[in-house]
């Protein structure tokens, strides 16, 4: 298992900033996925909607790309510690939520790709129902993330766009 380097690398900061970007246009393009998957289980021969699954599809595989980078850097290269500024239950919740990350992450554009290729509903509600889950881990983590960006002297926010920022964790 890799050890904790002191900060991010610019590779680091890079991936988690175009994954925040991904996810955000997947939200924006939901209902009208989610209408196209409609049409095609009610057995339309076009449902309207084709371009959004594309761009949809396309970009979720470049999440799993991205992630999978993510997850072979944080087990070789590491990550910072979590911040000694918290209480041991609260770094705990943190890396949790991170660890959840990786596997939602790779778990929604295999569910949604299986989904569209069986033409299952049943795939299509669990991919529905983890795109929920993603969203807890989401306002968990930037709750997080405003915390320590506004508390005073702290470091933890800023370290994820720079590598020497002043403070302490
Ligand atoms: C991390 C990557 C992905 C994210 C964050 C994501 C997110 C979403 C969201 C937010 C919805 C709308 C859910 C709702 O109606 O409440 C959705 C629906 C859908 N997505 Fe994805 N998606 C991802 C990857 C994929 C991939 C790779 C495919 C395959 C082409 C796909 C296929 C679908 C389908 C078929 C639906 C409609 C599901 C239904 O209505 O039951 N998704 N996705
Ligand atoms: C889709 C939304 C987001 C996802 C999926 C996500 C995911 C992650 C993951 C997995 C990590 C752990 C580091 C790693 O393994 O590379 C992390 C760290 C971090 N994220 Fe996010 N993040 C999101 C949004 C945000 C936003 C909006 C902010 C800022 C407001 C933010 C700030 C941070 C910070 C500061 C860290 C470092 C925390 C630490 O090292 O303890 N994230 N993020």
């Amino acid at each position: 298992m890799a050890g904790h380097p002191d900060h991010y690398s610019r590779e680091q900061m890079v991936a988690h900033w175009m994954i925040v970007l991904f996810v955000l246009m997947q939200y924006m393009m939901g209902d009208d996925v989610a209408r196209w998957f409609g049409g095609l289980l009610e057995g339309e021969a076009t449902p309207s909607g084709l371009g959004p699954i594309y761009v949809h599809g396309f970009m979720g595989a470049l999440i799993f790309i991205v992630m999978a980078f993510r997850l072979y850097e944080r087990l070789t290269r590491g990550v910072p510690p979590a911040p000694t500024t918290e209480p041991r239950p609260i770094q705990f919740a943190s890396r949790a939520v991170h660890w959840a990350f990786y596997v939602v992450l790779l778990a929604l554009p295999v569910f949604g790709a299986l989904a569209v290729f069986l033409q299952s509903g049943f795939v299509g509600w669990l991919h529905m129902l983890t795109t929920k889950l993603l969203l807890l881990l989401i306002v968990a983590h930037i709750g997080g993330a405003v915390w320590h960006l506004f508390r005073k002297s702290d470091k933890t926010t800023a370290r994820m766009w720079r590598q020497d920022p002043p403070g302490r964790i």
